[in-house]
């Protein structure tokens, strides 16, 4: 069969390494790519937001099943417009994807259905938001309402960063459109787990655990960005938090989302916070994590493509999702300055080390082919992951194939997976 992958991240590329193993793909097509994922696709030069060119394109390839990778169009209906074309699609359709496109609607859908998160509420205007601070507790948190790459989320210490962060999202409105709602909610403490799971609507099956570094610097410091490094499984994630969660938040999400009309179909990403009150709901997210993807689809067992048919067929409940028994760490290198400011167009060696080498993957981010060879196209550029026995082994691992890569302006947290000595 013929497959289609829209996207050009990391994420995208460790989806296209799982199609490339599957024994019912014949040919891979990438929109738009990057240049790692050209190794086992073909990349077009089609954004992941223009759907018409999008989907005529699948009708004249003949293209069997089109995976989207990325939010934006998902969140954007691009699953209903191939829908629309008769094509076989992989993902959630417009009604669902606003579990991540409006953080509100999340929000009153875990209230309506008891899904444990943060006490929270949402507002449209600016001086009822701001009276609300009056009388919050701080730490707080601050949520512009829609897609804002992982950047629209404010934690304020003191009532005078809080009134200053409501007005950087409702009256600045640097997060944009995303900033007309706003979330303001109860502050967290706990231990961060990503989990994402197959759903066809009716059925969920969960993936092996994971946890992102969101910050950019070591120990937590800097500014948020699309994620630093990641490893899995999380040793936070014990099989009691996971038997919580299975009763009380995956199941009864995809329950809920049913009930409303909204059948969720495809990845659901739940990213948990472990309190000392029991798990609760930061966020979903309507896809795959990036780099959350490329630690656990190396682990998966399982042929990716019956489990995404599955998932389209309605029939996931057939499916036994397999990971293997060891661990993997993924460390990103970025370019110095990310996530502000950076530059771009630095020629990376050191790729051709990972060729074949079992247990060791370079994912591209941001690259591109240049005359000179592959060149640096982004604030993140690489996610190197490796495997071990263990999470120890692993990340040990991790950080000596992160030495392989050269490109000038190189950056690279070095605590990644530190956490999991406290475990
Ligand atoms: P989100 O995009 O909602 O996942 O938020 C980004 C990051 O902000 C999360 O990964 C957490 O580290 C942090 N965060 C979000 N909501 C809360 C909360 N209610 N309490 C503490 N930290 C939070
Ligand atoms: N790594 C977090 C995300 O994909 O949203």
């Amino acid at each position: 069969m013929k497959v289609l992958i829209v996207g050009s991240g990391g994420r995208e590329h460790a989806i296209a390494w799982s199609v490339a193993k599957s024994d019912k793909v014949d040919k891979i097509y990438c929109a738009p790519g990057n240049a790692g994922i050209e190794e086992y696709a073909e990349c077009v030069p089609i954004g992941a937001m223009e759907f018409d060119r999008l989907t005529a394109f699948a009708k004249e390839k003949g293209i069997d099943l089109t995976i989207i990778g990325m939010d934006d169009p998902l969140v954007g209906g691009v699953v209903d417009a191939f829908e629309a074309e008769g094509l076989k699609v992989f993902g959630p359709r417009k009604n669902a994807a606003i579990i991540e496109g409006s953080k509100a609607f999340s929000k009153d859908l875990m209230k309506k259905y008891n899904i444990p998160t943060a006490a929270y509420e949402n507002f449209t205007d600016q001086e009822e938001a701001l009276r609300y601070l009056e009388t919050a507790s701080f730490p707080i948190v601050l949520k512009a309402d829609g897609l804002a790459l992982g950047k629209g989320v404010l934690i304020c210490n003191t009532p005078e960063e809080a009134r200053e962060g409501v007005k950087t999202i409702m009256e600045e409105k640097k997060f944009g459109d995303a900033g007309n709602t706003m979330v303001i909610e109860e502050f967290m403490t706990g231990r961060e787990v990503s989990v994402l799971a197959f759903c066809d609507g009716k059925t969920i099956r969960c993936m092996t655990s994971a946890q992102d570094h969101k910050r950019a610097k070591d120990g937590d410091q800097g500014l948020n960005t699309g994620g630093m490094g990641t490893f899995s499984p999380s040793p936070f994630y014990t099989a009691e938090v996971e038997d919580f969660c299975e009763k009380y938040i995956y199941q009864p999400t995809i329950d809920a989302m049913a009930a409303e009309g909204r059948p969720y179909t495809g990845v659901l990403f739940t990213g948990l916070m472990i309190t000392k009150d029991g798990p609760k709901v930061l966020e979903y997210n309507c896809r795959f994590g990036d780099p959350e993807a490329q630690v656990v689809l190396p682990r998966m067992k399982n042929d990716i493509i019956d489990v995404m048919e599955a998932c389209i067929e309605g029939r996931l409940d057939e499916i036994n999702l397999e990971f293997e028994d060891n661990a993997a760490v993924c460390v990103v290198l970025a370019s110095d300055g990310y996530p502000v400011s950076y530059e771009k167009g630095f020629v990376i060696s050191g790729l051709d080390r990972f060729k074949e080498k079992e247990g060791y993957y370079c994912f591209h981010a941001g690259t591109k082919s240049a005359p000179e060879g592959i060149v640096t196209n982004g604030g993140r550029v690489l996610g190197v992951t490796a495997k071990g026995d263990d999470l120890k082994e692993a990340r040990k691992n991790a950080y000596e194939a992160a030495e392989w890569i050269h490109f000038d302006n190189k950056y690279m947290r070095h605590d990644i997976g530190k956490a999991i000595d406290e475990a």
